[in-house]
């Protein structure tokens, strides 16, 4: 049983501190006799985990065939780059490379794209290319790819390419197999494997090892942000408001006046003139008479301002003029698409754009709203490349501006772009926003399951439009109970960006109720932002997203979690599950291991392994902490923040809870806090001791004032925070658990 020289040093490596007791290996390459390449992971028991039934290489997308291992054309070289991760690399002259797999009966795979295929987290009888996606039902252009899947039999797969490719998940025949290929003529790609058995999440964190993480985005990149397919314009406005410009203050000033926590607004295209409002490099004047005048007031009321871009060059636009009298512009995929994209491979073609684009971060404005480069602006097979570049080019203009996160990510960038056509290594300069989403029961349930996709593809800080985007006047606008649901499920997203439209704006069309769901639901969202900020930062480092399928933090033996795509963790912490029916119902089930608390009430517990059905109006989401939770919740960014100038007794000040949920049935839990203003991790733990019926929280230096509340039988009890950190106890009580 062959294994790699590098493996067995990295074994002795690990033994040297423990001097001659030997590090039991947990992984075996086997390999096979045939003339084709073709091998085996095999475990301690030398049962398979992997079976990577060939290596496959052809002159044509659909015509690759198993490697010989006497090939001319075709090297390989494979082993173990670490004791968990396998390493192979193909190199072909014949053009395009991939690889096989067969897998257990029954075995599920997930990843490679956010499109939920088949309304569903799972790929069964998928077959499709690693490019963005287009139209389709419930949810359109949802992009987000990586050439990255996991199986429930416990291993994943990861190619570092950005070429072309195409996945191939299917059961035909009960094969159960897995095929993928690239136009390449060289590949490497990781077999990946759990650090102990069932541990899925360590597959998503060495992933991430492998690839590239998400830097740490500014606090203001959670929203909410608000923003409006259509600022500009010549009429259609509200009641008192005359201009573009003055529409967007008037958002300002609404969302003050109703008390609604805001970080950005953000305004999408037509902005500049010419033809599809963009690529003069500027603002219409006869829209935006003082564009520096808004952007100005706009921050002093404190709110990010962002704006809508594209690598698309329009005929007519100055970026399309300068464009193709140098050669720059690429052919499109399609006759009917007239924009062309820049080729941003080539160096003065990204130069030009870059130095185009940057007047933008100059002016004031904060981030990018990145759309397109799926829509046919350029040959299928340059996506990949050339999305990432644009990504690159944005996050480098805006960072020359605002700052970009440092290298150990504790000071975070100072702006926040996100894109809905986002390839594997974009991660690192984009978050994602998914796609445009019908205003419907059906669009807010793609948009969960593709933000359980996403965070599948190692992508952790992601929103969706909430209310859905495809709307028109008079027309499929979001009734008030599809808003009221998809606040509550933005509130439990990591981004809550919210779309307003003509004739759905909640302040002017929907009653004050569904306007007091938008109050509540971005004030929780806003208090949330310590949880949130904390889990970005850990995802800089493990890799884990904040959206999480059930079944990265079930325990092992639950079957009832792989395909469920109607809930999701949210962290480790909370159990989220929108409701996703007109009638308020919701069936939620409670993965096993754990109990669950309902975390708006705080009363009602729930045993893992079984199932309730809720029923809710629109002033609630069934929500839950698991058992032994610690939970930063906390008002310490001010934001929009600035209605209590008249009345002094109500003025902004800074507070931090650090909640706490004990229970005699976890010994021992911590929660890493990313303490932004400081740039440390603070470690909380908390320990419960049943004998004793005590509970301790230790906790080290924390930089905003607050409380440590301990929810538990008889009332919380509340206790401060000492800003040098303390060890605190309090002593016969009864957890709500029990
Ligand atoms: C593992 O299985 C292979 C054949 O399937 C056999 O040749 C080998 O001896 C086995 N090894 C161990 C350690 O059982
Ligand atoms: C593939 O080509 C690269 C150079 O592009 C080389 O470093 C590598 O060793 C080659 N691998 C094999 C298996 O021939
Ligand atoms: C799943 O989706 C793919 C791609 O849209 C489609 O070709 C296939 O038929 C679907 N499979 C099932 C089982 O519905
Ligand atoms: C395979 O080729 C066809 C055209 O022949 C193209 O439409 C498809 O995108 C290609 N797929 C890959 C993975 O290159
Ligand atoms: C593969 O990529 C090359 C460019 O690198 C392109 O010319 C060719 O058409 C692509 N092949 C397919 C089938 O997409
Ligand atoms: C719009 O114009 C009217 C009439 O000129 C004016 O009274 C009003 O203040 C303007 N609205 C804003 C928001 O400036
Ligand atoms: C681009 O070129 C066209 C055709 O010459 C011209 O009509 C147009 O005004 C130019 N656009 C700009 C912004 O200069
Ligand atoms: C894009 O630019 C690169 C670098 O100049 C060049 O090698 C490549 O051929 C160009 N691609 C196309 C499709 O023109
Ligand atoms: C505070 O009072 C001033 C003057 O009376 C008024 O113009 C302003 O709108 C008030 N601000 C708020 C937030 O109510
Ligand atoms: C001032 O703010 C406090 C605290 O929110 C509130 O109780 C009080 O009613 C406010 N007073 C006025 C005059 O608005």
């Amino acid at each position: 049983m062959p294994r790699s020289a590098l493996f067995t040093s990295l074994v002795a490596a690990a033994s040297v501190a423990s001097a001659l007791v030997a590090q039991p290996a947990l992984y075996f390459l086997q390999i096979d006799t045939e003339s084709s390449y073709a091998f085996t992971v095999t475990d301690g028991k030398n049962q398979s985990v992997v079976s990577n039934i060939g290596i496959l290489a052809g002159s044509k997308n659909n015509s690759m065939t198993a490697v010989s291992k006497d090939s001319d054309e075709t090297s390989v070289d494979f082993g173990f780059m670490t004791p968990t991760i396998v390493r192979v690399n193909v190199n072909s002259s014949l053009g395009f490379t991939g690889a096989q797999f067969a897998t257990a009966e029954g075995a599920l795979h997930y990843g490679v794209w956010a499109h939920p295929f088949n309304e569903s987290i799972v790929n069964s009888n998928v077959v499709f290319d690693l490019k963005g996606m287009q139209g389709n039902d419930g949810i359109n252009y949802a992009s987000v790819r990586s050439p990255f899947f996991v199986s429930s039999a416990g291993y994943a797969v990861y190619t570092d390419t950005q070429a072309m490719g195409s996945y191939s998940f299917s059961s035909v025949d009960n094969k159960n197999e897995v095929q993928f290929g690239f136009n390449a003529t060289e590949i490497v790609y990781y077999i990946i494997l759990p650090e102990s058995k069932g541990d899925l999440k360590s597959l998503l964190t060495q992933y991430g090892g492998l690839t590239d993480r998400s830097p740490l985005w500014s606090p203001k990149a959670y929203g909410p942000m608000f923003w409006h397919n259509d600022f500009q314009r010549k009429s259609g406005f509200p009641d008192g408001v005359n201009s573009s410009q003055e529409f967007v203050e008037d958002v300002v000033n609404k969302l003050a006046q109703h008390r609604i926590r805001a970080s950005a607004v953000m305004v999408d295209r037509p902005y500049g003139t010419g033809t599809e409002g963009w690529g003069n490099f500027d603002f219409d004047t006869e829209y935006w008479p003082d564009i520096r005048a808004l952007v100005k007031h706009v921050a002093q009321k404190g709110l990010d301002f962002q704006v809508w871009v594209a690598n698309r060059a329009v005929p007519g636009s100055q970026l399309y003029n300068d464009s193709e009298s140098r050669g720059w512009l690429l052919e499109t995929a399609s006759e009917e698409q007239p924009g062309h994209a820049l080729n941003l491979s080539n160096t003065e073609a990204y130069m030009y754009l870059g130095a185009n684009i940057d007047w933008l971060p100059n002016l004031g404005i904060k981030g990018y709203k990145i759309d397109r480069g799926e829509e046919d602006e350029m040959p299928v097979w340059e996506q990949n490349t050339q999305s990432y570049l644009f990504h690159k080019l944005l996050y480098e203009g805006q960072a020359k501006q605002w700052g970009s996160a440092s290298a150990d990510n504790r000071r975070p960038a100072g702006f926040y772009n996100f894109a809905r056509n986002a390839n594997d290594r974009s991660r690192k300069y984009t978050g994602v926003w998914g796609g445009d989403p019908a205003s419907s029961i059906d669009g807010l349930l793609q948009s969960i399951r593709n933000g359980i996709r996403s965070g599948l593809l190692g992508f952790p800080i992601w929103g969706s439009d909430c209310g859905g985007y495809t709307r028109k006047v008079g027309r499929n606008q979001p009734t008030e109970k599809l808003w009221a649901r998809w606040m509550w499920f933005s509130a439990f997203s990591p981004v809550y960006e919210v779309m307003l439209y003509e004739g759905s704006i909640p302040w002017y069309d929907y009653s004050d109720d569904l306007v007091d769901v938008l109050r509540n639901t971005a004030q929780l969202h806003h208090e949330l932002i310590p949880f949130i900020q904390s889990y970005m930062y850990r995802a800089t480092v493990d890799g884990l997203p904040l959206i999480r399928a059930l079944f990265l933090e079930a325990s092992k033996d639950d079957d009832s979690v792989w395909e469920a795509d109607e809930s999701y963790f949210f962290g480790e912490e909370f159990l989220v599950a929108p409701i996703t029916r007109d009638d308020g119902e919701k069936e939620v089930y409670f993965p096993k291991g754990q109990r669950y608390l309902e975390y708006l009430n705080k009363q009602d517990v729930y045993d893992g392994g079984s199932s309730q059905t809720f029923t809710m109006g629109i002033d609630s989401v069934p929500v839950f902490v698991r058992e032994g939770s610690i939970i930063p919740r906390g008002d310490i960014y001010r934001n929009n923040r600035q209605w209590e100038d008249n009345n002094t007794s109500d003025e902004w000040r800074p507070w931090l809870n650090i909640e706490i949920y004990p229970s005699y049935g976890v010994k021992s839990s911590k929660f890493i806090y990313f303490d932004e203003a400081s740039g440390r991790p603070v470690e909380i733990k908390m320990e419960a001791d049943k004998s004793r019926k005590t509970i301790c929280v230790s906790y080290g230096r924390m930089s905003a004032p607050g409380k440590l509340v301990f929810y538990v039988k008889g009332g919380a009890r509340e206790f401060g925070l000492s800003r040098q950190g303390a060890n605190k106890c309090v002593r016969n009580v009864e957890t709500l658990f029990d």
